[in-house]
């Protein structure tokens, strides 16, 4: 391959549609001042300059639906070009993490940090933070990837229209750009001959490929995978998952990713957080959370799921 598909190109123009999300999707205002404490602006508050900035931060963020806490004054870092993995029972919050980080919903309290900048607040001249507004959230949904658990590809689209829509309309690529950039990652993928193919003419495996290839298309710092092969045939996980192996192994992406594939998780996590309840029980290196968890909670649900 000539240039490398993941490679981020400088200069696009913002856009308006929601890079990898599902059409229609828009965050909800269930929240619309959260209650973000005053923002330090210190000199690794600008994107991109510093390696010591943590990719994602997570300052006391709290989501809660009516009186029912869903994340509880949640903590947590993430670094650059990092792979971590959530795990935890069903219900414990981690879409919610990632819903909140592609900014599809709004935080209840505290502020999330992606390259030194906060995602979805703006900056105050007196130094403060204000909730962003729907403008300044686009441009923070620009940063970031998703892929979902049922694909969500545009079904009236071909494969190609699926991963050249967002960069032509949000990035402003011309389509010839848009559409090379495109081939060279259905190459990418093992989808290089089906760029004709609608989504109900591909397998599961070959949509969520697909999926792959449009988030990113967008060459976002971070790519959030959530149960991705969860709703695949059990015959075509394998491919997904080596295609993902595959990114990790040969990309600088930070990847947070919620999976039950244990083994995936090993693999390719630098960092696991487990989850109950809205809360980190524990955290490690997958040598320590699958080998020597410490915390009641991790090996009861390990114990259930390997
Ligand atoms: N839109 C919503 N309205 C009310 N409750 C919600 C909504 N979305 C998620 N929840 C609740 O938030 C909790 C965490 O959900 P989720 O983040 O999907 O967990 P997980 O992905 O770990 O299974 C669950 O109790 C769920 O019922
Ligand atoms: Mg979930």
């Amino acid at each position: 391959m000539a240039t490398d598909p993941l490679e981020k190109t400088p200069g696009s123009t913002p856009g308006s549609a929601p890079p990898g999300a599902p059409a229609g999707a828009a965050p909800a205002a269930d929240s619309p001042s959260p209650s973000a404490p005053a923002a330090t602006a210190t000199a690794d508050a600008v994107p991109g300059q510093r390696s010591d900035t943590p990719m994602i931060r997570f300052e006391q963020v709290e989501k809660r639906y009516g009186d029912h806490v869903v994340l509880d004054k949640l903590d947590f870092e993430v670094r650059r070009g990092e792979h971590v993995t959530l795990i935890g029972p069903s219900g414990s919050g981690k879409t919610t993490i990632l819903r909140l980080l592609m900014t599809l919903e709004r935080l209840s309290g505290g502020v999330i940090w992606v390259g030194g900048e906060p995602l979805s607040h703006a900056r105050t001249p007196g130094g403060g933070l204000k909730p962003a507004t729907e403008k300044q959230l686009r441009a923070s949904r620009r940063k970031i990837g998703m892929v979902f658990q049922q694909f969500n590809l545009f079904p009236n689209m071909n494969v190609l229209r699926n991963i050249t829509e967002a960069p032509i309309s949000v990035l402003g690529l011309e389509r010839d750009e848009a559409e090379a950039r495109a081939r060279e990652l259905l190459e990418l993928v093992g989808l290089g001959d089906r760029v004709d193919a609608h989504p109900t003419q591909l397998s599961g495996g070959q949509q969520q490929r697909v999926a792959i290839a449009r988030a990113l298309a967008m060459r976002p710092d971070v790519l959030l995978l959530d149960e991705v092969t969860s709703a695949l045939d059990p015959e075509l996980v394998a491919g997904v998952l080596d295609l993902l192996r595959q990114i990790a192994h040969d990309t600088d992406i930070t990847m947070l990713c919620v999976t039950h594939e244990m083994s995936f998780a090993r693999d390719v996590s630098d960092q696991v957080l487990m989850f109950d309840a809205g809360r980190i029980v524990e955290q490690g290196t997958p040598e320590k959370i699958f080998t020597a968890p410490e915390h009641r909670r991790t090996r009861e649900f390990l114990n259930a799921v390997l």
